[in-house]
């Protein structure tokens, strides 16, 4: 088996590989223990601290009942905690990433794929936060709409898009789509630094769900 180095890697996935999901697993896998280091270290990620500042910038009720979606080794969980949220969920495809997660402020942690249904009831949550998930042949925007079935109508979801795969997978298309159905009403879409030691941008977005 081709042994996966996680940051040489992850890159290098394949939205439309039959495969995918178990290449991420096997990346993440043997990324989890060295993540945080990486994220600091190679590739100076601030998408974290800057997703959690321009959310909380609509929040009032930081009690509100979040999900972090792909909250791999729980970076955004310890952010929220930092700003005063009190009460967020944490679910990834990852179980290596998500054991990391424990002891940063999340409730409960789970197993999940966010490109399937995940198992959450309609309504789930008062708000939805996913932060470096929609990147090279992780996530495409179909899971927009799942995370709109399972925020409540008023609730904020807050994501971010790096910059280089933004047009390739359509991102705009499937915003613009959510907004003319009437499902979200936008409160925020800006491109801000990402990961400064490569030199990447990312969207920041967030959007009320009706
Ligand atoms: C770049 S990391 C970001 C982790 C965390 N949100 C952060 O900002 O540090 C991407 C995360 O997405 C997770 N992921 C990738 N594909 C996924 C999927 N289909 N469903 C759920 N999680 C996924 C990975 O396991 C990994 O933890």
């Amino acid at each position: 088996m081709t042994a996966h180095k996680g940051l040489s890697h992850y890159d290098h996935l394949d939205l439309d590989d039959a495969d995918n999901a178990e290449k991420i697993k096997r990346i993440y896998q043997n990324w989890a223990d060295s993540y945080d280091a990486d994220n600091d270290a190679a590739l100076g990620t601030v998408s974290q601290p800057t997703m959690v500042e321009l959310f909380a910038q609509f929040v009032s009720d930081k009690s509100l009942h979040l999900l972090d979606a792909g909250c791999g080794t729980g970076l955004v969980g310890a952010h929220l905690r930092k700003a005063g949220f009190t009460h967020f969920d944490g679910t990834d495809i990852s179980d290596e990433m998500l054991a990391h997660a424990k002891g940063r402020g999340y409730g409960r942690l789970f197993t999940s794929n966010l490109a399937e249904q995940m198992p959450l009831d309609d309504d789930s949550y008062e708000g939805c936060l996913c932060v470096g998930v929609f990147t090279h042949g992780h996530v495409g925007p179909k899971a927009l709409g799942e995370l709109t079935r399972i925020t409540k109508k008023g609730g904020l979801i807050g994501f971010t898009v790096n910059e280089d795969i933004y047009d390739d997978y359509a991102f705009d298309d499937a915003i613009t789509a959510l907004v003319e159905a009437g499902k979200w009403a936008l409160k925020l879409h800006q491109k801000s630094d990402y990961m400064v030691k490569k030199n990447v941008k990312g969207l920041y977005v967030i959007a009320t769900v009706l």
